[in-house]
């Protein structure tokens, strides 16, 4: 009988040596003379076994990793022979990390073959779809509202009063645009999808066509993610040749197409507005709001544009109903969050759950606590904008309102460790300085604010007047606060001002520093 092996083809496992493992194990089936089928798949987000691998067996999918190419003749002869192995994780459903989840957007990802149409439908693919051209564009729209799916880019925007926007405004022409920028620091949830079960966000931006009336969207993806964008590009060829896009699709009275566009190194690009500038071809620079790109977005059309885990959370809505969606999460935050654990921190990975879980439950128990053993001493939640937590607030339950309320986001859902050696004087120079080199220049609290700040900063650091210069700091972030036009400007005060509320002591004479040398 042939053994089916799964070995991942997503980024994050091949920076690691997935490709290496999967051609040393087709070398060992050779010199073993086993029947061996290699499928590459995504990830299952498991970050610390990768490359790991899966093999098929009566019982279900058996864990292995994390593997080297010198495991592979070994591992092959265990596995063959279902005897025991070290790296051995067990049933791969039954692995605790994976068994606490509830993947709804990620069900999926590192299962199915990304360049398959057949395993995606196979796996339930495409019956988002099915329900939702039964329902017709209003219902879907409401379907959607009821859900109470928000945005999962960052801004955290209801996604049914956005497509509702868009369905009732009239124009020859609109466009749905997939935001796959994906710039925040500790975050890869989207390009996992991308790589991992691509189809899934073809279908949601297909039903965000019907629902408002769009013929045509855009994928506007990251220059850095080359292997997402040969996966969607792949996966947008298989699905013309399937009849998931084209015109007509599935068979019905509607059609709609999808292209790849890759950007160009810009973190202002993933703002929505700059990003439809970059997409029609012009400098990424912030538009002054209103108008709202869902009346007049990508080439003066009403637009959608979504984040890809947005549209990725969209098939499963449709397939199970909106009150089966609502049900998971908490107050206003409803549905599960693809959160993203990164920076120094031992189990690192993509963790699907519910709304609600606390920021300690992630860090500590799922997480592990720090790679590097030290104690943790502060989380940065919500990408390079986001604000830093110290370990007073690990009760706060990640939802966008409690997020909120504590002076911070959730963002895009990445979480960056840091153990005790941070400075976090340094980190909100960080932030400053970030700010200054990706702002756009078009408003000044943010043009010039951010390189004052960097300014005031290092005389704070320098000890140079440092109550009068941290009262100017303050006063500076406040106006970068209320006065940017965007949020580059507005939330870069979140870390500035977070590190010096939380961390006070390192912007004096650091004592903690000291004690940890
Ligand atoms: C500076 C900046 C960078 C952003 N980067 C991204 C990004 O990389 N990906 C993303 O989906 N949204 C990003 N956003 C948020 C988008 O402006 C917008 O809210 C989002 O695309 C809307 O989709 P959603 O409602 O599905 O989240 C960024 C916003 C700002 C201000
Ligand atoms: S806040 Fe910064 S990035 Fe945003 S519009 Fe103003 S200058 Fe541009």
């Amino acid at each position: 009988m042939t053994l089916r092996l799964f070995i991942p083809a997503d980024a994050a496992a091949l920076a690691v040596g997935a490709e290496e493992v999967a051609s040393a194990l087709q070398t060992a089936a050779a010199r073993q003379k086993a029947a061996v089928d290699i499928i590459r798949t995504g990830s299952r987000g498991l970050h610390w076994l990768e490359p790991m691998i899966e093999a098929q067996t009566p019982a279900g999918r058996v864990a292995y990793g994390p593997v080297t190419p010198g495991d592979a003749d070994g591992l092959l002869a265990a596995i063959l022979g279902d005897t025991a192995h070290p790296l051995r994780q067990g049933l791969t459903e039954d692995i605790p990390w994976l068994k606490r989840q509830t993947r709804l957007t990620f069900a999926r990802c590192g299962i199915v073959d990304p360049r398959s149409l057949q395993d995606y439908r196979a796996h339930g693919g495409c019956k988002g779809l099915q329900r939702a051209l039964s329902l017709g564009p209003a219902a879907i729209v409401e379907e959607l509202a009821q859900s109470g799916l928000r945005g999962r880019g960052g801004a955290g925007f209801p996604t049914g009063i956005k497509w509702r926007t868009v369905a009732q405004t009239q124009a020859p022409q609109k466009y749905i645009v997939c935001n796959a920028d994906e710039g925040d620091s500790g975050t890869f949830a989207d390009r996992m999808i991308m790589e991992g079960d691509p189809f899934v966000l073809i279908e949601g931006m297909v039903i965000a066509g019907i629902a408002v009336g769009a013929t045509k969207g855009y994928i506007y993806i990251r220059s850095e993610y080359p292997h997402a964008v040969a996966s969607m590009e792949a996966a947008i060829a298989a699905a013309r040749r399937g009849g998931l896009l084209g015109n007509p699709i599935a068979q019905s009275a509607y059609s709609f197409d999808v292209e790849v566009r890759v950007g160009a190194g810009a973190y202002v690009c993933g703002e929505e507005t700059s990003l439809l500038e970059s997409l029609e071809g012009k400098r990424g620079q912030v538009r002054a709001k209103p108008p709202l790109p869902a009346h007049k977005g990508l080439f003066g059309r009403p637009t959608v544009i979504n984040n890809v885990l947005s549209f990725a959370s969209v098939p499963v809505i449709m397939d199970n109903g909106a009150a089966f969606y609502r049900d998971f999460g908490v107050g206003k935050s409803r549905g599960t969050m693809p959160i993203q654990l990164a920076g120094n921190i031992k189990c690192s990975g993509l963790f699907e759950t519910a709304f609600g879980i606390t920021l300690g439950e992630l860090v500590d128990e799922i997480g592990g606590g720090t790679r590097s053993g030290r104690p943790v001493r502060a989380v940065q939640v919500g990408g390079p904008l986001g604000a830093y937590f110290p370990r007073a607030l690990f009760d706060t339950p990640f939802d966008y309102e409690a997020f909120a309320a504590r002076d911070g986001l959730i963002g895009h859902g990445g979480i960056v460790v840091f153990d005790d050696t941070v400075d976090m004087a340094k980190q909100a120079r960080f932030a400053l300085e970030f700010c200054a080199i990706e702002s756009c220049g078009k408003c000044t609290p943010c043009r010039i604010g951010s390189a004052r700040g960097v300014e005031t900063i290092d005389r704070i650091m320098r000890d140079e007047k440092r109550a009068a210069n941290t009262e100017v700091l303050e006063d500076l972030c406040n106006t970068m606060k209320f006065g940017s036009l965007c949020a580059l400007g507005g939330f870069t005060p979140y870390p500035v001002m977070s590190a010096l509320t939380h961390f006070p002591e390192d912007f004096g004479a650091r004592p903690h520093l000291q004690a940890a040398e």
